[in-house]
């Protein structure tokens, strides 16, 4: 199409016969595949003027999990937050920097931070962080994923190279419509589970532009532990019911699905990511009652005569809960006190599990070095408590990953840590059974050496301060 360009006296004929306010001002029409947000601020400068803001900090105080970057400069830090997690992550680049999440215009740029072993995996990385994405891989192929991540960095135009989230990772830019941009990833898993994607509601799309990156991802490995590809385990699983049951059947199904081994316990292993969506749509009561990410963390807001989507991208509660005040008339204290009741019992049972999953880890490390010692240990008890070991570290892992702190889907995140708690159980009484019967029984009151590896991280630790540790909201400061 024409590039339409305006005359004064005309803009004021558009404007007199623009009745609905949410209508936006078209004066240039974009170029088909323009990634550069700032073209797309001539004719949306209110949406632009927002997705910029989300490279300020936030403020931390007026959150009491997600504290994430602070207005006064620190970051938050999972490993520091959850400290059963250094142990669980030792052996890779999880267990050395893992970060609080921040706002979307740092994505890229973070990852170019992070310490290098978080990068190892190779392009694939930048699946969630670039919008071109989709392109890198329809061009390279197998290389996109495999190739070391500098390379397929340098492939980005110079201009781009810090460039995330951009208004065409989530909008058609013939008509401002929601897209979603990776083929290769969402798409592909949506249609993995029978639904079609030419048919989605638009209210399913509010949340679809989301889940192109917060859910959880699988890097497929060659026998060369190269990266061959990624894609999202939903397999077993129908839209609005992704479970982590389906989740870890799935990951156990190859073993080129497991990605690292940790250092603990030897063991090769998958990983979960930030599932979001999974646990968000897995028949939370919001979901059910028609909700998308967006109408929490991107609500209408008035801009002088004008209701836009708020394209500052955050957490609710650093604005004053005025998401939630829409719908909910009890007003913002009674809804920060229903946040903070959910996300207390959440980081309760979560801490109960992380540490009960480190404590068979350890477990396992002293199994092992009863066997290096010559002592027999019996197989069949040894499998099954490997069995349920990962069982409860597959679970562990998806909440601890997963950003809400438990708001998202309160009673299917207890259920999940429930069964965490109760797997990791299972696994320490079948080991301390099976050290006992090879003579090597071990003490009432496990070591956990939690100072170890958080200490241990290499370089990177000394990067930052290290941040807050959560305590158990309702039990005595012991471990477990
Ligand atoms: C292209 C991938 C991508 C898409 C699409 C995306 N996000 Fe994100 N999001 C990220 C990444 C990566 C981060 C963490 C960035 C960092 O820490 O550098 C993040 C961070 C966030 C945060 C934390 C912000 C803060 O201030 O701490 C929220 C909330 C969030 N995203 C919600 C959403 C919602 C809601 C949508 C859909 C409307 C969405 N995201 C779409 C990748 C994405
Ligand atoms: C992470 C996904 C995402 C990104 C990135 C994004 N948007 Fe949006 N945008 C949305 C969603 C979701 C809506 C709400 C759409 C709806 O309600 O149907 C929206 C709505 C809009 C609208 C319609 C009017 C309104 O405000 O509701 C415009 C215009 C718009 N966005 C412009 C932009 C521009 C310009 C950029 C880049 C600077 C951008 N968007 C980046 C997700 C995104
Ligand atoms: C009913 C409201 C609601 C819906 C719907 C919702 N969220 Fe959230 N989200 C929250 C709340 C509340 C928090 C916790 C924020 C806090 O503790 O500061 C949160 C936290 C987050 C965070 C971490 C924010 C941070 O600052 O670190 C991300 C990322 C996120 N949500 C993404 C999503 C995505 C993606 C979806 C859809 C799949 C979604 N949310 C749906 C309310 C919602
Ligand atoms: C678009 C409307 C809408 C928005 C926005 C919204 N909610 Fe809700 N919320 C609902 C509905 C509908 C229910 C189910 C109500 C019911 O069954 O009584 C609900 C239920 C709840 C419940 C009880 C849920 C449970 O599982 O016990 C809490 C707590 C809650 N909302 C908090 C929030 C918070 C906090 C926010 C903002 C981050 C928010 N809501 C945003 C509509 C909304």
């Amino acid at each position: 199409m024409k590039k339409i360009i305006l005359t004064a006296p005309l803009l004021l004929l558009f404007f007199a016969a623009c009745t609905k306010s949410a209508d936006p001002i078209k004066v240039t029409e974009l170029k088909a595949g323009e990634y550069e947000p700032a073209e797309w601020a001539k004719n949306y400068p209110l949406e632009h003027e927002g997705w910029e803001a989300t490279a300020n900090p936030t403020p931390a105080g007026k959150s009491y999990y997600k504290k994430g970057w602070d207005t006064d400069g620190k970051i938050y830090d999972k490993l520091s937050e959850f400290p059963y997690m250094p142990l669980l992550f030792a052996g890779w680049g999880f267990g050395i920097e893992y970060n609080e999440p921040r706002g979307h215009m740092h994505m890229l740029g973070d990852v170019l931070d992070v310490d290098p072993s978080r990068r190892k995996a190779g392009g694939v990385c930048l699946t969630c962080k670039t919008p071109y994405a989709q392109e890198l891989q329809a061009k390279h192929g197998k290389d996109y994923f495999s190739k070391p991540f500098d390379q397929v960095h340098a492939l980005i135009p110079k201009n781009h190279q810090k460039l995330g989230v951009a208004c065409i990772s989530c909008h058609d830019e013939s008509d401002m419509s929601l897209k979603l941009k990776n083929e290769f990833t969402l798409v592909k898993a949506l249609k993995d589970m029978g639904v079609d994607t030419a048919r989605l509601s638009s209210q399913d799309m509010r949340s679809l532009v989301c889940a192109q990156c917060h859910v959880t991802y699988v890097v497929r490995k060659d026998k060369d532990m190269k990266s061959d590809s990624v894609f999202f385990p939903w397999q077993n699983s129908k839209y609005g019911h992704i479970s982590i049951e389906d989740i870890i059947k799935r990951i156990k199904s190859d073993p080129a699905h497991l990605e690292w081994t940790q250092a603990v316990t030897g063991f090769k292993l998958g990983f979960l990511r930030h599932p979001e969506f999974e646990l968000f749509s897995n028949e939370s009561t919001h979901w059910k009652a028609g909700l998308a990410c967006s109408d929490c963390h991107m609500p209408y807001t008035r801009s002088g005569s004008k209701k836009i989507s708020d394209h500052r991208v955050m957490s609710p509660l650093k604005k004053d809960m005025k998401a939630c005040i829409q719908c909910h008339t009890q007003g913002k204290d009674w809804l920060l006190e229903r946040v903070k009741a959910i996300q207390d019992r959440t980081a309760s049972l979560q801490l109960r599990a992380g540490y009960a999953t480190a404590a068979a880890a350890k477990l396992f490390e002293r199994a092992h070095a009863a066997q290096k010692s010559g002592k027999k240990l019996d197989q069949a008890v040894y499998g099954k408590a490997k069995d349920y070991y990962e069982e409860a570290f597959y679970r562990v892992t998806f909440i601890g990953a997963e950003n809400s702190m438990g708001f998202h889907n309160p009673t299917e995140t207890l259920r999940v840590l429930g069964d965490a708690a109760y797997f990791a159980g299972k696994s320490e009484g079948l080991l301390r059974q099976l050290l006992a019967q090879a003579g090597a029984p071990a003490p009432a009151r496990l070591d956990l050496e939690l100072g170890k590896y958080l200490e241990n991280r290499g370089q990177k630790k000394l990067g930052f301060d290290k941040t807050v540790e959560f305590k158990d909201p309702f039990r005595n400061q012991e471990k477990f």
